[in-house]
């Protein structure tokens, strides 16, 4: 007779929402056992809870409907661009943001409609740019002069007019990991607003005859827990409408951000504080100058599908360097989990066949590559591991696969989106012959 699940206390909340422990003492999500998927599709994998991302879009769609201001939520696919995930979202209603010609083709292979395609980039080539206009995308986030003149260039010869957005670097300092925040005056994103530059891209593209206006955006940081920089940068945005003229700035898009808890003692605002807070702060800083309320966009991408997905390993060799430490090293790392060496991410594993077991050792986490920076954690808290033990890594769904590389020949992992018990294999493994197909 099974036992009923054990619910995990400690890491509930860095993992996905199903997470269960069931009768074998295992990980269970989307009512998968973990180590029963790893048994079949091997490590290290992947495996999202596909009702935690339809969850996490729906409660920023209805977020946002919610507060009467119009406007959309865009789904930022850097954070994931699966085309199972990009499809589940776009069901759900929502724009997809992409910021390359790569993420472009994900949208549109997922069969994101290229009306609801927001194109975004600080340094998008003229063939991203026709591949966009080809393809009927709504909107162009647009960063510098150079793209105002190549757009015009290609929307003139295709006598096509662009629906575009200004992307504003407002000069504010979101509080994240420097190299995630972006809305500080020293950025590569934007047109500044120091000496007039940004006032210079308003009247350059009011008098583009192939670009059509629509608004201004920004983004201000990414892992953001602490929403206050949101109303600072109205402020600064209201105060710059009121001074180009608020005609045909009809919409403000005031990015992503939205933080996850990567460890249990984080308590990110939910999808509807976040929208409250956002929309709030435009109606309020708009209202508060006299200027008609514009349409507000969000852009959110971490917070829907990081929590939703997890990584498993198996654990190789462990060592122990008497009197230091021991290292336990895992079949992947920095080339499929690079967020701990790119921003020192601090991530809370578990054992997935002994989910409920008590932590009573500590590891130093590595991966298999040849590198000294290859730690996933650094002190991770843990029961005695073994040999063949499956090491779970919870909230790696954003971040992660996006950013996998072959560094040392490895092939990037597989993808599985569990729900309802069913596992569905959404991106095979990599073989060695994919690895290596571009050889000539
Ligand atoms: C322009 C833009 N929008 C949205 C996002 C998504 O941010 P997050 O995943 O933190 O929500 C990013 C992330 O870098 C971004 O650059």
């Amino acid at each position: 007779m099974l036992a009923s699940p054990v619910v995990l206390s400690d890491l509930q909340s860095v993992l996905p929402p199903s997470a269960r422990v069931n009768a074998r003492g295992h990980l269970e999500i989307g009512g998968c056992d973990a180590v029963d998927l790893a048994a079949e599709h091997g490590t290290p994998l992947v495996v999202y809870d596909a009702a935690s991302i339809r969850d996490q879009a729906r409660a920023f769609r209805d977020a946002l409907a919610a507060t009467g201001v119009g406007g959309e939520v865009v789904y930022a696919s850097k954070a994931y661009f699966g085309r199972a995930a990009l499809a589940l979202i776009a069901a759900e209603g929502l724009a997809v943001d992409v910021a390359s010609g790569g993420e472009l083709a994900a949208a549109l292979r997922a069969g994101v409609p290229a009306e609801r395609v927001h194109v975004h980039g600080n340094n998008k080539g003229p063939e991203e740019i026709a591949a966009a206009l080809d393809a009927g995308v709504g909107t162009v986030v647009v960063d510098n002069h150079h793209e105002l003149d190549e757009l015009e260039r290609q929307c003139s010869g295709r006598g096509h007019t662009q629906d575009i957005l200004l992307r504003i670097t407002p000069g504010v300092q979101a509080e994240t990991h420097h190299r995630i925040a972006t809305g500080q005056v020293d950025s590569k994103f934007g047109f500044p607003l120091a000496q007039g530059a940004a006032h210079a891209a308003v009247r350059h593209a009011r008098e583009t005859p192939h670009l059509r206006l629509r608004g201004l955006h920004v983004h201000l940081g990414s892992q953001l827990m602490d929403l206050d920089v949101f109303p600072a940068a109205a402020d600064v945005m209201a105060r710059f409408v009121a001074e180009v003229g608020p005609d045909g700035l009809d919409v403000m898009d005031m990015g992503g951000g939205l933080g996850i808890a990567y460890t249990p003692d984080r308590r990110p605002p939910s999808p509807g504080t976040f929208v409250d807070v956002v929309a709030g702060a435009v109606v309020d800083a708009w209202t508060a100058r006299g200027l008609p309320v514009p349409r507000v966009t969000i852009e959110p991408g971490r917070a829907i599908v990081g929590r939703a997905g997890v990584h498993l390993y198996r654990v190789g060799a462990i060592k122990d360097v008497p009197g230091v430490r021991t290292y336990a090293a895992v079949d992947g790392g920095m080339s499929d989990l690079l967020r701990p060496m790119l921003y020192d991410a601090v991530y809370s594993p578990l054992v997935a066949g002994r989910a409920d077991a008590e932590a009573t050792a500590h590891y130093r986490l590595v991966g298999k590559h040849c590198e000294t920076g290859d730690v996933l954690v650094d002190d991770a808290h843990l029961p005695q591991l073994e040999r063949g033990d499956l090491v779970c890594m919870p909230a790696t769904g954003a971040y992660g696969v996006s950013m996998a590389s072959n560094y040392n020949g490895q092939p990037r992992p597989a993808v599985v989106f569990a729900e309802d018990g069913r596992a569905r294999l959404v991106t095979r493994r990599e073989t060695l012959d994919d690895v290596f197909a571009r050889e000539l």
